[in-house]
């Protein structure tokens, strides 16, 4: 077949004609596939790309004068010496929780490439003694809360392309990990062509086929709004919403404390973080200037500014940001909106391509600029924002990179929630013999609480054990 004469027409006019060089080589099936790729490329982006990649500014001004932002004060969780006090919140929390009015967005999509993962991160088995999935695991912690509090809480899933298709077969086949079904809802987040850095054109990484990346975590407010999931919430009677990330099996996003510290401070945007230790920790930190919060990404922060630090030694900027929010619902729907709400960020990056006459070529420093899109930089868009910062043993152990690497790998990840499930159980009275593996059922266990009541009170734990499974 000839390409579609919109196709033809659109590259003509964005000077993009050599995305056809090798349409001649394709078998019909693949031209089909190929034009349905090109005719789904929206050329505004496109110019906006290059327009950036020019050096032109953001849309919207995202600069931060990090001489006088300031760290915000943050609420801690459980400390009495809060603005709001802790019990406070928590009753709050479970109020909402109980009235079904929060809902959730899981984050999975991207494509894993420290971790090198062909499929979703999801399928990772992370649990240290049962080998459950991270999807699981953190699906399971819904099912604990539809337990305690009587009520489902709603949850998206976001997808990319790599993950969209692996995601669903498995919760299907793994009966959505005891969800209701008719309570989620899955969308894809978009893909975005990367371009070659010198000349600004797209590149192809096979003869029909565009070099392309997802738009990153940011790409959830314009997915869920195009595909009905903003409705969705709405429908399902979620007045705020909470967003997590797939690769962290102890996030704690429905922690009744941190929704009643969001929903008691009228905020339109919460934000959990955890106390960056050493200025090279690789976290974003949450920030405050000129009386609007923002993140600012670790590669941002010049060296000097993030090993200044106060008189109590304390870093300066030490709120590192972990990915969990919570949102009113409003807010995401007055963001959703706006066309500017969340800009292009740019990176140069090595990505393979296709050179004139079809050869694959490999290369090993950027020749191209990916772009992406962060969900955080709706945050100076925000009336009120309530940072809550929270141990890190208690809510962040993230999966990034292979075994055997220094941080962030699946064995850091599961000693993580070995020494979490070991600090609950002392905290229910509960003793484990050194050295013994124990892991929390996450669809029973949220807290101390929900172990106080199991049989196993007043033992000594002496072997591996799964608690509530
Ligand atoms: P990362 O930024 O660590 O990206 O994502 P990643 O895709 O998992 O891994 P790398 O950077 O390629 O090695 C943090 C979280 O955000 C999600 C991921 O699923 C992960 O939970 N994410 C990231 C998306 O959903 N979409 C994106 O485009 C990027």
């Amino acid at each position: 077949m000839t390409p579609p004469t919109a196709v033809v027409t659109a590259l003509q006019r964005a000077d993009q004609q050599h995305l056809l060089a090798f349409w001649d080589r394709l078998d019909e099936p693949a031209q089909q596939a190929f034009a349905a790729q090109l005719e789904a490329v929206d050329w505004h982006v496109i110019e906006e790309m290059q327009r950036l990649a020019a050096g032109g500014s953001h849309s919207r001004d995202l600069s931060v004068d990090l001489s006088t932002a300031v760290t915000p004060p943050c609420l801690r969780l459980g400390d009495p010496k809060n603005s709001i006090q802790p019990i406070d919140a928590r009753h709050r929390g479970a109020e909402a929780l109980g009235a079904g009015s929060v809902g959730a967005i899981l984050v999975a999509g991207g494509q894993g490439t420290r971790l090198g993962c062909h499929g979703p991160k999801g399928l990772s088995r992370v649990g240290p003694l049962t080998q459950a999935p991270l999807f699981e695991i953190l699906l399971g912690k819904l099912v604990a809360v539809r337990r305690r509090y009587g009520r489902d809480v709603p949850l998206a899933i976001m997808t990319s392309s790599a993950t969209d298709a692996d995601t669903r077969r498995f919760l299907a086949e793994h009966a959505w990990c005891g969800l209701d079904p008719e309570r989620v809802f899955i969308f894809r987040q978009h893909d975005l062509p990367a371009i070659d850095a010198t000349t600004g054109r797209l590149l192809l990484d096979a003869p029909g086929h565009l070099a392309v990346a997802p738009d990153g975590h940011g790409g959830m407010l314009v997915a869920l709004a195009e595909t009905g999931g903003l409705d969705w919430f709405g429908n399902q009677g979620a007045e705020h919403i909470v967003s997590f990330q797939i690769d962290n099996p102890l996030a704690m996003p429905l922690a009744a404390e941190f929704l009643g510290y969001h929903l008691l401070s009228n905020a339109d945007f919460s934000t959990q973080v955890v106390r960056k230790q050493a200025p090279g920790d690789r976290v974003g930190i949450v920030v405050s200037c000129d009386g609007r919060h923002c993140v600012v990404e670790y590669s941002d922060l010049p060296e000097a500014l993030a090993a200044e630090r106060l008189p109590d030694g304390l870093l300066r900027f030490h709120a590192g940001s972990i990915a969990v929010h919570a949102f009113a619902k409003s807010f995401l729907d007055a963001a959703a909106a706006r066309h500017d709400s969340l800009p292009l960020h740019l990176a140069f990056k090595a990505v393979p391509y296709l050179d004139g006459q079809g050869n694959r070529i490999v290369p090993t420093s950027p020749n191209a600029i990916k772009f992406e899109r962060f969900i955080f930089d709706l945050m100076p868009l925000a009336q009120r924002v309530c940072v809550v910062e929270i141990e890190a043993s208690e809510g962040f152990a993230p999966l990034k990179n292979p075994p055997g690497s220094a941080s962030d790998a699946i064995e850091h990840v599961q000693a993580a929630l070995v020494a979490h499930a070991r600090r609950l159980l002392a905290k229910a009275g509960v003793a484990v013999a050194e050295g013994v593996d124990v892991e929390l059922a996450a669809n029973r266990i949220i807290d101390e609480t929900d172990i106080a009541g199991l049989p196993i009170a007043d033992t000594v734990i002496d072997r591996p054990l799964v608690i509530g499974g």
